[in-house]
């Protein structure tokens, strides 16, 4: 059965909604099955497939609105600095608890469930409390991940991704390196607020007492591992790039970056491994409270965006674009070329490659503010005044950084008219396109600085939540003047995760990412761009860039 089939008879759309589970697993008879979870933003995610890559379940737990108590919103908590952001890491505890019963009341047989793995928001940091290894351990099947954790955590408010507190860290670790190109050669990156490294850097300074009682630091994904092994999951070379930490050549802790960054950080971060590697056995207490296999392999966790690289099985050429909370844009390279603007990744599923990433923070939330102010909280009405508007927008062109943003590090609305000239305000419909045109025109001008161009046959690969949407897909088209193609699955962090616990059962023995997933169904051709739109957009990149520039050079004090 193709994965839409099977998406579908599972009843979980592309855009997973609550809940979107089967009754079972369905199938031939007692296969193997593979589970690939997603650790997000605002939500914890779940697709399960069988051995020849057939969605057989997909399930999800909202942060918001399933678990109240934690009192988010999209997930985070935004401190009174407005810079500050994290998340409770007993909400991400809770949100597995709440899964695997929605998962087992679904009719979904763990015992035959034969390898796990998982993404995670990158960047983010969990502090494990002194004989939190032990709880770990020992985890009582009798009672809930909630229930055993509540005292592991020495930090209770995990610093996130959307975080950008850390400048005077980044400041210290990048003179520490001799200087910002120095450290993104070795590191793959420039110094960022939201890397790892410098929130580190940061807790140790402002609130030693709890760094002093850590006995472990994970990323999300490590953590999200170790609940299922019963122990600490090593970090992998992938996620681990995000940290400014790691050496992205050697794929191994940078000496001068540690020593900067906190003294004996090597002993808290244990040692980082392969994104392929199985790094164990699911721990008895899973076996116990639900069934799975004593044999369940887990495969290490990675970041959303290189599991979703593996989800959509990016070829050398193709632009991946995802638009969850954060919209990111994505290659498959093979050689590293570090700059002050993006980051470069070890590959998540080979090891000699890596990626080169662009993150930009106002995404899906700024999309839905706009959504909300002008278009009545609907996305139909929003879709409607994106088909109703020409291309180009009769001119007008928009920046909306509602907080501040990592690509371009602007803040502000800047809306503009035809001569270029700041306006306050646009009508309803020409602002949602505005929006819309913006973003991607910002996508594509920093993905050309980065070193991409567009040639005949180059394939946009869009993911995450707003990826249902196909008239904002249309304006992707338009702006990039190239196809946009989609799998079937929104989520493909999630399931590049589950590809990823299969391929990790034979990685070892040489069997190649791309041999694995050979038979997944093609991504499918969503939209193509319109005859004009390379005249429309050629001419406005040139003036988004003209713009941008100088939104940067207002912004600069
Ligand atoms: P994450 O993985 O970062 O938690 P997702 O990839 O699941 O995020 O995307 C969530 C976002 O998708 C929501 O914030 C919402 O704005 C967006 N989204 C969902 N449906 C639509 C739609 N029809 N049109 C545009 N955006 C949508
Ligand atoms: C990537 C980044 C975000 C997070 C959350 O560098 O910060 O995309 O991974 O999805």
């Amino acid at each position: 059965m193709a994965a839409a089939a099977a998406a579908a008879a599972a009843g979980g759309g592309a855009g997973g909604g609550t809940g979107g589970g089967t009754g079972g697993t369905g199938g031939a008879g007692a296969g193997a099955v593979y589970l690939g979870f997603d650790f997000s933003t605002q939500q914890l995610k779940v697709v399960a497939i069988d051995g020849n890559l057939n969605v057989l379940h997909q399930n999800n737990v909202q942060f918001d609105s399933e678990l109240p108590e934690f009192r988010t919103q999209g997930g985070v908590h935004i401190q009174p600095d407005r810079l500050t952001v994290t998340s409770p890491v007993l909400m991400w505890v809770k949100a597995l608890d709440l899964l695997l019963d929605k998962m087992k009341r679904a009719g979904l047989d763990f015992s035959r469930v034969r390898a796990l793995s998982g993404s995670g928001q990158q960047h983010g940091s969990v502090f494990w409390k002194r004989g939190a290894s032990q709880t770990l351990r020992d985890l009582d099947p009798e009672q809930s991940l909630n229930q055993l954790l509540q005292h592991s955590f020495s930090v209770s408010d995990s610093p996130v991704w959307m975080d950008s507190s850390s400048t005077q860290q980044c400041a210290d670790l990048q003179s520490a390196a001799g200087g910002a190109q120095s450290l993104a050669e070795i590191t793959g990156s420039r110094a960022y607020e939201r890397f790892t490294g410098n929130q580190i850097a940061k807790l140790l300074q402002s609130r030693p007492d709890q760094y002093q009682d850590s006995e472990r630091i994970s990323l999300v994904s490590s953590f999200a591992a170790s609940l299922f092994l019963g122990g600490y999951a090593s970090i992998d070379y992938s996620d681990g790039s995000g940290m400014n930490l790691l050496d992205i050549r050697s794929r191994t802790w940078s000496k001068i970056c540690l020593e900067a960054t906190a003294p004996h950080l090597d002993r808290l971060l244990g040692d980082p491994q392969p994104s392929t590697a199985v790094l164990g056995r699911v721990s008895p207490y899973f076996v116990r409270r639900f069934g799975f296999s004593e044999s369940c392999s887990v495969v290490a966790f990675t970041g959303d965006n290189p599991a979703s690289l593996a989800g959509m099985r990016l070829q050398q050429g193709d632009i991946a674009v995802s638009l969850g909370t954060s919209d990111t844009v994505f290659l498959w390279i093979q050689q590293p070329r570090p700059a002050l603007e993006g980051h470069i990744f070890c590959n998540p599923v080979d090891w000699q490659q890596f990626m080169a990433l662009l993150c930009f923070k106002n995404g899906s939330l700024t999309r839905e503010r706009i959504r909300n102010e002008c278009a009545g909280a609907s996305w139909e009405v929003f879709s409607a005044a994106l088909k109703e508007t020409p291309l180009g927008n009769h001119g007008n062109i928009g920046l909306y950084f509602d907080t501040m943003e990592i690509t371009p590090p602007a803040v502000g609305v800047h809306r503009f008219n035809q001569d270029d000239k700041k306006v306050s305000s646009l009508s309803p419909q020409v602002e949602v396109r505005a929006l819309v045109e913006g973003q991607f025109l910002s996508r594509r001008l920093h993905a050309e600085s980065l070193g991409y161009s567009i040639i005949p046959g180059t394939r946009v690969l869009a993911t995450g939540g707003a990826s249902s949407n196909k008239e904002i897909l249309q304006v992707l088209s338009d702006v990039f003047n190239a196809p946009v193609y989609t799998i079937d699955l929104s989520n493909s962090a999630c399931l590049g995760s589950a590809y990823r616990a299969l391929h990790g059962l034979t990685a070892e023995s040489g069997v190649s990412f791309s041999d694995v997933v050979k038979n997944a169904a093609e991504p499918q051709l969503a939209a193509k761009p319109h005859p004009t739109a390379q005249e429309v957009y050629d001419q406005m990149l040139k003036r988004y860039a003209r713009l941008e520039e100088r939104v940067l050079q207002e912004s600069r004090p």
